[in-house]
């Protein structure tokens, strides 16, 4: 099994899921390992018994410490409750300003590369706009001219981390290898700075109205107690690890697949031009725009970039008539459970229609999971798609995207579901 999961985990997943009808017990390597892409199992495994199926996301503690994505138990539940009403659709809508003045200075760029025929990498480019739009609306102003720098070392620690989750041998910190220098001095940088920028903020007591202000002014409704410092500060690296590379790839894969598809990219441009007639966009046009909604979802269906996560069994279960042990390691697959064909007929095919109300009547509640479902939801759902609902009119309505030819983007499966390279796109201004 090992070989065949590492040559090509996406294949593995749909064709074991597919042949098991959504559940699968397997042996990879010295490990029991449970496939679950069956929605009926994911509502057990997500929702009905997760408490029982908990995240042991140990590799990625020296960087994300006990922040939300990594945390268990009450202290999990603890930091949710402090950190849910950030996240709610007011608190979102307050940061769009800065998401759509992030996307406007990309424009620019944008505009001197269709001038000059320049292709554009936009993989690289969406991964750019998201990451300053997660640095911006976290720390709005605060960073100065700190700010490629950070993103920089954020960079450069996920990059390490992922290279030593994919490593059999993995060698201890304290040996200074390449890898775990460049790790120990950006961790420092960001750590350093993360509290200076908290410090200054405490110190001058001015407000920003960003993600920062809000995880500084959190209180638990029941003992009116905020966050302590280092718990912020694990927090602000979380949000950063999970929130920009995820939408930056939904993002290029938008654009890739919309070039592939004229019809579907025509009757987007007209639901711009409908709704904004060439203008931007704000948070309260997005209700007006439907259908661009319904071809961001068919992308996250097709392209979920979290495609596994992964639990632990704490006690003995029974799954289907499949015993879990504890202890057991249980992989949960979206992307196996959005191409299972009797809930996604002709699962490869891309049709935004699949979400248009009549389509979407009747589904499965868990046969779409682009966010997980259940207590542990992404938490930046609403950030993510009102982030991409103002990305996409104000590129598209200045710019007619072309692949190069004899070019095709195909997915890897990484830490998120990425293109296997750049992905050099042609912008034409309109
Ligand atoms: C299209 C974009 C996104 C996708 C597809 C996505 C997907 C996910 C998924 C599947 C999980 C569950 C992970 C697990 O169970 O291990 C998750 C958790 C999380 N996401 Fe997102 N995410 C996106 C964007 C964001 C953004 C923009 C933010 C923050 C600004 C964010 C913050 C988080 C956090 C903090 C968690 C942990 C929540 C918890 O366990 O309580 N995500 N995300």
């Amino acid at each position: 099994m090992l070989p065949q999961f590492r040559r090509d985990p996406l294949t593995f997943v749909v064709q074991v899921a597919q042949r098991y009808d959504g559940l699968a017990r397997l042996r990879i390597g010295p490990r029991d390992l449970l496939l679950v892409a069956h929605p009926e199992a994911m509502r057990h495994v997500l929702l009905e018994r997760s408490r029982n199926y908990v995240k042991n996301y140990a590799a990625l503690d020296s960087v994300l410490g006990q922040g939300l994505v990594s945390a268990n138990g009450d202290q999990w539940l603890r930091q949710r409750r402090l950190m849910q009403p950030a996240f709610h659709h007011r608190q979102v809508a307050a940061l769009a300003d800065a998401m759509i003045d992030e996307t406007a200075k990309l424009r620019e760029g944008w505009r001197a590369a269709a001038r000059a025929g320049r292709p554009l990498d936009i993989a690289e480019e969406m991964k750019q706009l998201t990451q300053a739009i997660i640095v911006r609306t976290m720390f709005s102003g605060s960073v100065g001219a700190d700010g490629q720098r950070i993103a920089d070392a954020f960079t450069t620690v996920l990059e390490v981390s992922e290279r030593r989750n994919f490593q059999l041998v993995r060698l201890p910190e304290r040996i200074p290898t390449p890898d775990n220098r460049r790790y120990a001095a950006a961790a420092r940088f960001l750590e350093e700075k993360v509290y200076a920028i908290i410090a200054e903020r405490q110190r001058s007591g001015e407000h920003h109205d960003d993600l920062l202000d809000m995880l500084l002014a959190a209180r638990d409704a029941e003992t009116g107690e905020g966050m302590s410092l280092k718990q912020i500060r694990d927090e602000v690296v979380t949000i950063y690890f999970a929130g920009h590379e995820t939408t930056a790839t939904v993002l290029t894969w938008t654009l890739h697949t919309l070039s592939r598809y004229p019809d579907v990219a025509r009757r987007v441009r007209a639901e711009f031009a409908a709704a904004l007639a060439g203008r931007d966009p704000g948070p309260a046009d997005i209700a007006a725009m439907p259908y661009t909604r319904q071809v961001i979802d068919e992308v996250l269906r097709l392209f979920p970039p979290t495609w596994m996560v992964t639990r632990g069994a704490v006690a003995d279960d029974e799954i289907a008539g499949h015993h879990i042990p504890a202890g057991a390691m249980v992989i949960v697959s979206p992307y196996a459970t959005h191409r299972m064909p009797q809930f996604w007929p002709n699962p490869e095919g891309f049709d935004p229609e699949r979400f248009a109300p009549e389509g979407a009547a009747g589904r499965h509640k868990f046969a779409y999971l682009p966010f997980i479902s259940g207590p542990r939801k992404c938490i930046g759902d609403t950030f993510a798609l009102v982030e991409m609902q103002l990305v996409l009119p104000m590129l598209l309505q200045h710019f007619e995207l072309a692949c190069i030819p004899g070019y095709m983007a195909s997915p890897r499966a990484a830490g998120t579901l990425r293109p296997s390279g750049p992905v050099w796109m042609r912008a034409e201004a309109l």
